[in-house]
């Protein structure tokens, strides 16, 4: 695919004003994807931050005879568009503040699309900056900015003091759709499963039909210069009816999976989060194991470790005590290194009640592109737990605690957290929601797999064996859990084949 990046800028030019421009060919897809979408005729096109024009280029072949309008904050990126996209009414100005806060006068700007009560179209690849993080466009700080914003009237759909200004793109492009007409964005892939972005997903599904997902697994395919972390999508939203299905088309994969409204909200419950899914076999295992109970009804409480790193760093001290620091980053599947690097001051510490027992913790920060990511072990009597640990509250059994360190580290668990993560954390809102074979004391596979789990440290032998026990746990055939492992392309092809084996055995 042909990438383009639009006039030459420094990197932290380009992270300020948010733009990646769109590669011409991806461009035209969603141009012609979106223009396929829009019920009655198309006269007006909007790209509302156009860059230097990707968007209205594409859309002067695709629907031939539609005015073209653009809109970009940036000098040297309208100047760019205005060359390239000749024909196109580029206005140079704020698309996303109200014309009182210093945005541009729609009505003056593009009459004949207020006049028709609204775009058709509205296309483009909005800016993806976290307004916390950069002073915007250094004309003004970014609290004045962000001020601007809420007092402009968009729905900012913000976290806390930061504002993802991709989220007020959205909204504000949909006031500027008429009814029937389509919406389509690329954006962070956060969208579909970040906690912030949740009520910014109700509004999608709700105040329109959002009919399809493109997924890309890193931003970086697509902008080479982007971070290779950063996930991405395009979102496709018809205004008027509210969604009834969505077609996610994953990366890599030829056919869309398509998710009743009724799926949808089951699946994605309690924070409406977009599944992964590539494929309908990987639906319909979903779907079965959703009937399950979750992790967060099964046990007393999923929760982050006992101290923090940073601010409460004054408790602890390189010389031995009885309290031992642990950290995210020591902890293997099944293994704890036996002498921790630091310890923990008891005075300072005071006494926290989870200390005296066992506990089943597990790393919270893995990167999305690690070929494991969920790694539990269980912790003894007197270990403090940093934050960048999780950790299960459970009755204190050991044989429970050994159950859910193989339930944990086991690919079944790992590849349904893999359904909802949409970053590097594993904490209590990915993981909680996840499907669970509750323990049983008196079911023998449980007590099986909880002594397996005892011995999965020293026993690579025992781990694989506790990994295919709790397929059968989980009610699995044999071709759900191949197609489990081929969701785990940088695992060992001898280990999927000994899992397969131990699972046939
Ligand atoms: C990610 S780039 C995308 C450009 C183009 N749509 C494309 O896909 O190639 C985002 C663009 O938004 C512009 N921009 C940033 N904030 C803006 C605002 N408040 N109003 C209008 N444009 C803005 C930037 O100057 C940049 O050109």
């Amino acid at each position: 695919m042909a990438v383009k990046d639009g006039p030459a800028r420094s990197h932290a030019e380009r992270k300020c004003l948010g733009a990646w421009y769109t590669p011409e060919v991806l461009a035209a897809r969603i141009v012609s994807r979106a223009a396929s979408l829009v019920e009655g005729p198309i006269r007006n096109i909007l790209d509302p931050s156009s860059g230097d024009g990707a968007f209205l280029i594409a859309a002067r072949a695709i629907v031939p005879g539609a005015r073209l309008c653009g809109v970009d904050a940036d000098p040297m990126a309208w100047s760019a568009c205005q060359e390239r996209a000749r024909g196109a009414h580029v206005v140079l100005g704020d698309s996303l503040l109200s014309e009182d806060e210093g945005g541009i006068a729609w009505t003056r700007e593009f009459p004949e699309a207020e006049a028709a009560g609204g775009f058709d179209l509205v296309v483009g690849n909005p800016p993806w900056e976290v307004l916390e993080a950069a002073a915007h466009q250094g004309r003004q700080s970014r609290r004045a900015y962000a001020d601007a914003l809420r007092r402009s009237g968009a729905q900012v759909f913000a976290t806390g003091a930061k504002i993802n200004l991709y989220r007020v793109a959205i909204v504000r492009a949909f006031e500027h759709l008429r009814s029937g007409g389509v919406l389509a964005f690329v954006v962070p892939g956060g969208l579909l499963r970040d906690a912030g972005s949740e009520a910014l997903r109700g509004f999608l599904l709700d105040a329109g039909e959002w009919s399809e997902v493109w997924e890309f697994e890193t931003g970086a395919t697509l902008f080479p210069t982007a971070h290779r972390d950063l996930s991405c999508c395009v979102v496709f939203v018809r205004k008027g009816r509210p969604t009834d299905q969505l077609s996610i088309h994953a990366a890599g994969s030829g056919t869309p999976v398509l998710l009743d409204r009724a799926v949808l909200d089951r699946l994605g419950a309690p924070d409406r989060t977009i599944p992964a899914l590539a494929s309908e076999a990987e639906l319909d295992l979903m779907t079965r194991l959703w009937r399950l109970p979750k992790l967060a009804d099964c046990v007393g409480g999923i929760r982050k470790g006992d101290v923090n790193l940073t601010t409460d760093r004054a408790m602890f001290c390189d010389h031995p005590t009885d309290l031992a620091l642990r950290t995210g980053k020591e902890i293997g599947p099944y293994r704890v290194p036996d002498g921790p690097r630091r310890w923990v001051a008891p005075e300072r510490f005071g006494k926290r009640a989870h200390t005296e027992s066992v506990r089943v913790a597990w790393r919270d920060i893995a990167d999305r592109t690690l070929r494991k990511r969920m790694c539990a072990a269980l912790l003894p009597p007197r270990s403090v737990l940093a934050d960048t640990l999780n950790f299960l509250v459970l009755s204190g059994d050991e044989a429970e605690a050994a159950y859910f360190v193989a339930l944990l580290n086991s690919h079944v668990f790992e590849w349904a957290v893999r359904r909802r993560s949409a970053h590097n954390h594993l904490g209590k809102r990915i993981v909680g929601p996840c499907p669970v074979v509750p323990y049983r004391s008196r079911d023998t596979r449980c007590r099986q797999i909880a002594d397996l789990a005892k011995r999965a440290e020293k026993s690579p032998e025992a781990a694989i064996q506790a990994d295919a026990a709790l397929a059968h746990q989980y009610g699995l055939s044999r071709a759900d859990l191949a197609l489990i492992l081929e969701g785990f392309p940088k695992q060992p092809y001898a280990l999927k084949e000994a899992i397969l084996g131990a699972f046939d055995g």
